[in-house]
């Protein structure tokens, strides 16, 4: 096992003065570093009764689309607003570093009752990942948990999730 904490990139001052930015990019630019947080996340997520992946553009991607196929289920992705090339749901939230972002998920990419994991790379304020959550439970679908790479605990990104309503919660690393 390698110390996933040798893989991050630490950024200081961007994109924005005050914020320190938590690159993934070596982390994912090492087979073995990417295969021990994908398998670890899979782990986690094998007692879920999870029946899809689900992950915000563009980092959750890096982790969800590895995730599902080595779980051998779909992955929803949710993408940035206008992307989607058919009738989607979408949901408005603010980011750490300033402005707003609109994620989007096509409203036939998850069935009522299904179970769904969301995934991404970092965990910051939990605007992404709650407004990924509300497009998942307006179309019916059942968030399963949630899980990370890297959590920033000074931002209460958990406690807003939880706010939401108690889900099984994972974090590879804290900071
Ligand atoms: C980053 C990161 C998470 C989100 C976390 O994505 O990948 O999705 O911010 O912040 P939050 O918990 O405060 O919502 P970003 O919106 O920068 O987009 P990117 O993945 O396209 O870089
Ligand atoms: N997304 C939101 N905040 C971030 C941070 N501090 N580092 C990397 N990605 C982020």
């Amino acid at each position: 096992m390698v110390d996933l904490h040798n893989y991050i990139a630490t950024v200081k001052n961007y994109p924005e003065p005050g914020i320190s930015f938590r690159d993934i990019s070596p982390l994912m630019g090492d087979g073995v570093a990417y295969r021990q947080a994908i398998n670890a996340i899979a782990d986690f997520a094998k007692d879920l009764n999870v029946d899809l992946i689900a992950g915000p553009e563009s980092r959750g991607f890096i982790v969800g689309s590895p995730l599902a196929y080595t779980m051998g289920i779909g992955f929803v992705p949710a993408r940035k607003g206008g992307k989607l090339p058919r009738k989607a749901i979408q949901s408005t939230y603010e980011l750490e570093y300033g402005g707003v972002n609109v994620l989007e998920i096509h409203e036939d990419a998850i069935q009522p009752g299904q179970r769904v994991l969301i995934v991404d790379d970092l965990l910051a304020t939990g605007g992404t990942i709650n407004a990924t959550r509300e497009i998942i439970e307006k179309l019916g679908g059942i968030v399963a948990g949630v899980a990370f790479i890297i959590e920033l605990n000074d931002l209460n990104g958990r406690d807003k999730i939880m706010s939401s309503g108690e889900v099984p919660f994972l974090s590879l690393m804290t900071y």
